[in-house]
């Protein structure tokens, strides 16, 4: 017979919960009052162009940075005061690469292991299990310098593992890579998170990276967290088509459509985006009203909306204005209005 009884038990506490987090750098508040929760097993995006705040939030979160104001528990745990349970709930992969290059993956694993005082035949026996987990196990001996970029994400996140945390950190953990690499490690996160149960915070820039790994999304801009939803309702949230017509005349065609199926209209460089639902049905009646109406069509096409859809609602600018590496940014967000 079993002692426990689930039966009457309230829901296991989030794995985070953050209320009103904030961090000031003098005048400039990087983090500005965000509040969210991420409940157990989940994998949250936190999605924002370069400069957003999406480190300094970690690294609050993480006990690296002190809020200047806010509470947030990590496992049940509080950031300002019980640093040492939270850094034990948490495994984290840095922005910023930290492996040993002239160590092999598995000294790499092993140095990590000591420092986390797991003992000799643990140490053995988990190092091998994770290092298969990311497929690195056949080459577990190479030194890391003769790794590729992928190979050091997925052993960098392996690490992070080693004692068994409950969450991970990943900040922004495909950056720089190609998008095939990026499309392996996507395939890790998404396995360890299953089959491991380990709750994911990541950070990214990547739209796509937000839409195909994350259960749910908040969209970070400026410091604060503009909107926060599955990436499917952030989608749905805009309307349920994006139709774009370039015409000679685009001021004519946003006057001349005003029907209540169309939740938003803007206008850009010669065309004019519709927002609407159902864009198969209603395709051949736009036609034919800017037709009768003597204007011209240039071009007609139709897409499913983007995150990049959903940022641009929301924040008035496209997340790739600011990127740093804009050249990456540009051709992610080409290849996701693409799908
Ligand atoms: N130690 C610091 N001192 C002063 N300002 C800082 C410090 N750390 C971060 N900032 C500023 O806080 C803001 C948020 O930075 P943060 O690194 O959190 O952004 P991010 O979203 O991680 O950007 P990226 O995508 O470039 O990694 C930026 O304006 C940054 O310049
Ligand atoms: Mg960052």
């Amino acid at each position: 017979m079993s002692h426990s009884n689930t039966s009457g038990r309230a829901d296991p506490p989030p794995a985070i919960e953050v209320r009103n987090l904030t961090k000031a750098f003098g005048d400039l508040v990087a983090v500005d009052k965000i509040s969210f929760s991420i409940a157990s097993g989940e994998i949250f995006g936190l999605l924002g162009p370069n400069g957003a705040g999406k480190t300094t939030t970690i690294s609050m979160l993480a006990t690296i940075q002190r809020p200047t104001s806010g509470t947030a528990t990590i496992n049940g745990y509080d950031i300002v005061g019980q640093e040492d349970d939270v850094r034990r709930s948490i495994g984290i992969v840095f922005q910023e690469q930290s492996l040993d290059e002239e160590l092999t993956a598995y000294e790499n694993m092993d140095f990590h292991g000591r420092l986390y005082r797991i003992s000799g035949e643990e140490r053995r026996r988990r190092i091998d299990e994770l290092l298969t987990l990311v497929g690195l196990s056949d080459r577990k001996n190479s030194l890391v310098k003769t790794y590729s970029g992928g190979m050091r994400r997925r052993l960098e996140i392996a690490r992070g593992l080693l004692h068994e945390p409950k969450i991970l950190f990943l900040d922004e953990p495909t950056l720089g890579l190609d998008p095939q690499t990026r499309n392996h490690l996507w395939e890790y996160i998404a396995r360890l998170n299953e089959e491991k149960g380990i709750t994911i915070i990541l950070t990214t820039h990547y739209m796509e990276e937000a839409d195909r790994l994350c259960d749910r999304v908040a969209i970070i801009d400026r410091g604060t967290i503009v909107v926060l939803d599955t990436a499917e309702n952030l989608k749905n949230s805009i309307g349920g088509d994006i139709v774009t017509i370039t015409s000679p005349d685009p001021d004519a065609i946003a006057g001349l459509l005003t029907a209540p199926w169309i939740s938003a209209i803007e206008q850009h460089d010669g065309s004019v985006t519709i927002h609407l639902q159902e864009a198969d049905r209603h395709i051949p009646g736009i036609v034919t009203a800017i037709h009768q109406s003597g204007i011209g069509i240039t071009s007609l096409s139709v897409r499913k909306p983007t995150l990049e859809d959903v940022f641009l609602h929301y924040t008035g600018r496209t997340i790739r204005d600011e990127g740093a590496d804009s050249k990456e940014s540009m051709r992610m967000a080409h290849r996701a209005r693409r799908r």
